[in-house]
């Protein structure tokens, strides 16, 4: 039951590594190559994106162990303003970074734009969702946090286990206060409405026998977020390895 490897979410352990690699090779000394461009030049979205964004989000956008940023779902459903949005700012105290300059990233604004509309145009359909009527990517009501308990029981425990994966669940546990620690709300929302179809998981229309509704979807991130120990402070990982030290 203490934080040790087998109840620890994979997906937590992975990140932290992703980010570590990150951050290396962000701040390895320059030596650019004579045929490197300043990074503040490059322009592509194919090598900013292979620079930036494949060590969490996977190569092609998919198979990372980040939200699939080549889910067509996903784009439909955030549309390019949110994407953008999330990728300049990051999540605050979460594992995605901040990419603007003018948030302490590394990235110019027009970096950002590229990036934003390179994933809606190389990976998005537009008219993928057309007449689906979707929940909104964002939430809007107040989430019931009992009712949300009741739909996660019935419609995600087929899938999720509850302490570790085993013979019948294909997925990890999401109600660890740890692997909650790491992911926002909005990140809980995406997963839930754009899947993670490369492994498996259905996006809102297939979870349940009917579509999940906005309300179902703004219940369970309501009951998951319940579940986590210090909602207001993301560094309790930190204050435990001072211990060790
Ligand atoms: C048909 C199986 C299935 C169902 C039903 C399902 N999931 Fe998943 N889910 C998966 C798989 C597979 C993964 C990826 C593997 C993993 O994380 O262990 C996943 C991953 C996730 C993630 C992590 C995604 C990320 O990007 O960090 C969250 C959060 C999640 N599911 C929430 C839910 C919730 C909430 C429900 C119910 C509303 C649900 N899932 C229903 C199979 C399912
Ligand atoms: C260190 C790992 C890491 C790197 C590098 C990274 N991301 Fe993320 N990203 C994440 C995680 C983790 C989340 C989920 C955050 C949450 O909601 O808690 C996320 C979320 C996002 C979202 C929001 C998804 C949503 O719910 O709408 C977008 C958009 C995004 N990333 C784009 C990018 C782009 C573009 C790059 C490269 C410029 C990038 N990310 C680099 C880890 C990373």
């Amino acid at each position: 039951m203490s934080g040790t490897t087998p109840t620890t979410p994979r997906i937590a352990l992975v990140l932290a590594g992703c980010m570590m690699l990150v951050l290396a090779g962000c701040r390895a000394p320059g030596k650019p190559g004579p045929a490197e461009p300043r990074p503040d030049r490059v322009m592509e979205f194919a090598k900013l994106y292979k620079q930036n964004c494949a060590a969490c989000h996977g190569e092609e956008g998919k198979r990372g162990l980040a939200v699939s940023l080549s889910n067509p779902v996903y784009i439909a459903i955030a549309g390019k303003e949110a994407v953008l949005n999330a990728t300049a700012k990051g999540g605050p105290g979460k594992l995605m970074p901040a990419f603007a300059k003018s948030y302490g990233g590394t990235l110019t604004d027009a970096q950002i734009e590229v990036l934003a509309d390179g994933i809606v145009r190389h990976w998005g359909q537009p008219q993928l969702l057309a007449g689906k009527n979707p929940p909104s990517y964002a939430a809007t009501l107040a989430g019931d946090a009992a009712a949300g308990n009741a739909a996660y029981t019935a419609y995600c425990t087929r899938c999720h286990a509850e302490e570790a994966i085993d013979k019948t669940h294909i997925a990890g546990p999401i109600t660890d206060a740890n692997y909650l620690a790491l992911i926002s709300d909005q990140g809980l929302r995406t997963a839930i409405l754009s899947g993670r179809p490369e492994e498996g998981m259905p996006d809102w229309r297939g979870i349940a026998p009917r579509p999940l509704t906005d309300r179902q979807v703004t219940d369970i991130v309501a009951w998951l977020a319940s579940l986590r120990k210090t909602p207001a402070s993301p560094n309790t990982a930190s204050s435990k390895e001072k211990s060790h030290e």
